[in-house]
């Protein structure tokens, strides 16, 4: 048995989406999450950004004993995955869009990402799309501004509305089935894409694949804590700690920590 930590982060409160995910699955795991909201949003920065961010936010969880790293970020897993794996000794679970089971499911042969730019021009999401989804058509589209809204608690806002609507109106008419979010913000945007959407339009995140996939990198290491243990949950922002608060719901404490 193990009961420390598992380290979560994402480029601010997005990843929190994953970390539910994995909290519900295995809720006797304790986890620290970090909310990198001060150099949000990682999707317009370069690989070597991307990658710098990342090794900072892993040395930090490190020093607070995490036995294992989630990045629930598409972007920083897209661009800097194979580095931290390189460097570190711990397991890393990584996201990338779900486009395999929307590829595999779609009946349009046509399916919708919406996702950063720092992901869709990465190498690994080429080499996934190339190897799942071949012979589908992908409408590929960058969110742009959607992260820096949802990061200033602008989820309900008639600007985010508005960039929804531009970005999926073309997707709607080519006639996608499946609209695969490939960006740990955007379940939180659910909600409003359904009143966006076509009924017939299945929307999947990458979430619960993350939780099991962690569940099983976790007992193939022998690194899973007590099932009798209650899991503590400290969430840490280098933003706005109100942000993230507000997004749990207000149900967890968030320590501000300039990291
Ligand atoms: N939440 C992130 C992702 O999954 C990063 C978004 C951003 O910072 O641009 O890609």
């Amino acid at each position: 048995m193990n009961n420390s930590p598992i380290g979560i982060f994402d480029s601010g409160v997005g990843g929190t989406s994953i970390w539910r995910e994995i909290h519900k699955l295995l809720p006797y795991e304790n986890t620290i999450y970090l909310a990198d909201s001060k150099y949000a949003p990682y999707g317009p920065k370069g690989k070597n950004r991307i990658t710098e961010l990342s090794v900072k936010n892993t040395e930090l969880l490190l020093e607070k004993g995490c036995k294992l790293i989630v990045i629930a970020c598409n972007t920083a897993t897209t661009n800097a995955i194979r580095h931290l794996r390189e460097i570190y000794d711990v397991p890393f679970i990584g996201i990338e869009p779900a486009i395999k089971p929307a590829a595999l499911q779609t009946k349009s042969n046509t399916i919708g990402i919406l996702a950063t730019k720092g992901t869709l021009s990465s190498e690994l999401f080429h080499k996934t799309s190339d190897l799942y989804a071949n012979g589908v058509t992908i409408i590929e589209q960058v969110g742009e501004g959607l992260v820096p809204l949802i990061e200033n608690g602008a989820i309900d806002s008639p600007e985010m509305e508005e960039l929804l609507k531009k970005y999926i109106t073309p997707m709607i008419a080519a006639n996608i089935d499946y609209l695969v979010l490939g960006c740990s913000h955007y379940p939180y945007l659910i909600p409003k894409l359904h009143t966006l959407l076509p009924k017939h339009v299945t929307i999947i995140d990458s979430g619960a694949a993350v939780a099991r996939q962690t569940q099983a990198i976790l007992e193939k290491h022998e690194l899973c804590a007590s099932v009798t243990n209650i899991g503590d949950c400290m969430f840490f922002s280098n933003g706005n700690p109100e942000i993230l608060t507000e997004i749990l719901d207000g149900d967890f404490t968030v320590e501000a920590l300039d990291f």
